[in-house]
């Protein structure tokens, strides 16, 4: 078992985690060149991306201190591109409160990430971070993740202009569906997920 299950447990994202994760991300809006946005957001926004994650089948998850039930962390799964030609790849995004900082964290919800994205056969996992993110781009390639290549200048915030790295985590066993048919993942099973066990054979 992971150090950090002993500190957190880990469960599906739901409306009640949505302040927390607002906190969490507005509070890297305002100081990180991490993301390419100006102005915070409202619970109301997140509520809709976890509506819509619930509607289309993609996953989020949350972590949860169980001294104080605080939701600290989260991470999901969203389109990579919308043409359904895209539709086996998907982007990660892993967020921790800056208080929970390495206590590994980052590296159990991504790897958690990765073995769900498998399950729903997902062909690959996606990942575009600011170059200058070392601790981001240094977790996403310990996990197994290369790196796909760089777009120079793309992003500007804080005055600058940033360079975003994209990194791709490969699956080879998942197959297509046959010429013709469209690609389609297995929707997560919201409501029925436990972490760490496998998600469809109950
Ligand atoms: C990147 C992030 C998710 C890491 O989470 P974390 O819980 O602190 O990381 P962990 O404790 O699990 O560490 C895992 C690995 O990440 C890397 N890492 C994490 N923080 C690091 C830092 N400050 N400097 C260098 N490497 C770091 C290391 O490779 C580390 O492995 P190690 O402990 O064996 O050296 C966290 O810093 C974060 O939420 N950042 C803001 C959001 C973000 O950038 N998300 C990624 C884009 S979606």
């Amino acid at each position: 078992m992971s150090n950090s299950l002993k500190r957190y447990s880990i469960r599906q994202a739901t409306k009640q985690d949505l302040p927390a994760i607002t906190e969490i991300y507005n509070e890297r809006i305002a100081n990180s060149t991490g993301l390419f946005i100006y102005e915070a957001v409202s619970v109301d926004y997140m509520k809709k991306w976890l509506d819509d994650s619930q509607k289309m089948g993609y996953p989020a998850i949350v972590a949860v201190e169980k001294t104080t039930g605080h939701t600290v962390a989260y991470s999901y799964l969203g389109s990579f591109r919308s043409k359904p030609a895209f539709n086996l790849s998907a982007e990660i995004t892993v967020y921790i409160h800056l208080d929970h900082h390495r206590q590994g964290l980052g590296r159990l919800l991504s790897l958690e990430m990765i073995r769900i994205g498998t399950e729903m056969k997902f062909k690959a996992i996606t990942a575009g971070i600011t170059t200058e993110n070392t601790p981001s781009i240094g977790l996403f390639k310990s996990l197994g993740f290369n790196e796909a290549g760089v777009f120079h200048n793309t992003g500007y915030k804080f005055g600058r202009f940033l360079d975003v790295t994209f990194l791709e985590y490969c699956i080879p066993e998942t197959e297509g569906p046959g010429d013709g048919k469209i690609p389609r993942f297995i929707p997560f099973p919201w409501d029925k997920y436990v972490f760490g066990q496998s998600l469809y054979n109950k």
